[in-house]
């Protein structure tokens, strides 16, 4: 298994939600390493500014405008990725939404069905049409972007914490049923970071970051991550270095979760 369950220059990864914060850091981290990047947004403006950065040459990426939620998207992408004729040993369930201010109770059924079906059926409909060419190049990693929110979470956001636990049970089953054709699936838990998805919300709260207490010292560290610094988890995650590790997860949190 060791020498197969990871990914390395030369090989490709699919990177969801590539025009996020999480997700631009990811692709850059990996097209640093020499990996070929299919980058995967439903906003395709943003995406090809965001390629356009890393990559003028389009040499080691493909931007794929496509909707995760979406099963004959999800089937394109995959399809796109394999007629380029690069190994596919990785993919990196990324795209999200936050969700903020909804209880069970305020949330409409269209919402939950509709940040539960980009949160975590997403994650579902991608693997198995990328899970064909993972096995095909012999095997390689899944990396499920989950949340702090799987362990512990705080009031107003039941659809998004349901769908990270999912995230997060759903690693654990796939690490199963995966491990005999040599992949491996991580599940990352970041803590608060800087990106679009947390600056949205406090502009739509009217406040900032730190008025909605998020760089805290409830956080051991007493700041919130760089995109940067989650990206250098699942960059590892997808790494020989993490040859041994399946079924679990490693925990960018700045230590939010190690107290009461
Ligand atoms: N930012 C944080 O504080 C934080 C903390 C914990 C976990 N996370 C998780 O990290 C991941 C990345 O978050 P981020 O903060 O970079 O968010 P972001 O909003 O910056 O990026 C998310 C990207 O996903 C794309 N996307 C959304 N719905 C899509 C769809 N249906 N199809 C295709 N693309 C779609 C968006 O266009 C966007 O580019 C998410 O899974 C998020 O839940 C973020």
């Amino acid at each position: 298994m060791r020498e197969k369950s990871f990914a390395t220059k030369g090989d490709a990864v699919i990177v969801t939600g590539a025009a996020g914060g999480i997700g631009a850091a990811t692709v850059e981290n990996l097209v640093n390493q020499g990996i070929f990047v299919f980058a995967v947004d439903k906003n395709s403006e943003a995406l090809s500014k965001i390629l356009a950065g890393i990559d003028p040459k389009n040499v080691l990426t493909q931007a794929i405008a496509a909707d995760v939620t979406s099963e004959k998207d999800c089937q394109s992408v995959c399809e796109a990725a394999k007629s380029k004729g690069i190994r596919v040993k990785g993919l990196v369930n990324n795209a999200a939404v936050g969700a903020f201010n909804m209880s069970v109770e305020s949330t409409s059924f269209e919402d939950w069905q509709r940040i539960i079906s980009i949160n975590l059926t997403s994650l579902y409909l991608m693997a198995k049409y990328a899970l064909p060419l993972i096995r095909s190049a012999g095997g390689g990693a899944v990396v499920n972007i989950s949340s702090i929110h799987a362990y512990a979470t705080s009031t107003g956001v039941a659809p998004y914490a349901a769908a990270k636990g999912g995230v997060l049970a759903l690693t654990r089953t796939m690490a199963l049923d995966l491990a005999p054709d040599n992949i491996r699936v991580v599940c990352i838990i970041p803590g608060a970071t800087d990106t679009p998805m947390l600056r949205q919300h406090a502009e739509r709260e009217g406040k900032t970051l730190a008025e909605l207490g998020f760089p805290s010292s409830e956080n051991a560290i007493g700041r919130i991550a760089q995109p940067e610094e989650v990206a250098d988890v699942i960059a590892f995650a997808l790494s020989r270095g993490a040859s041994f590790i399946t079924g679990s997860s490693l925990i960018p949190d700045g230590g939010i979760l190690a107290k009461f």
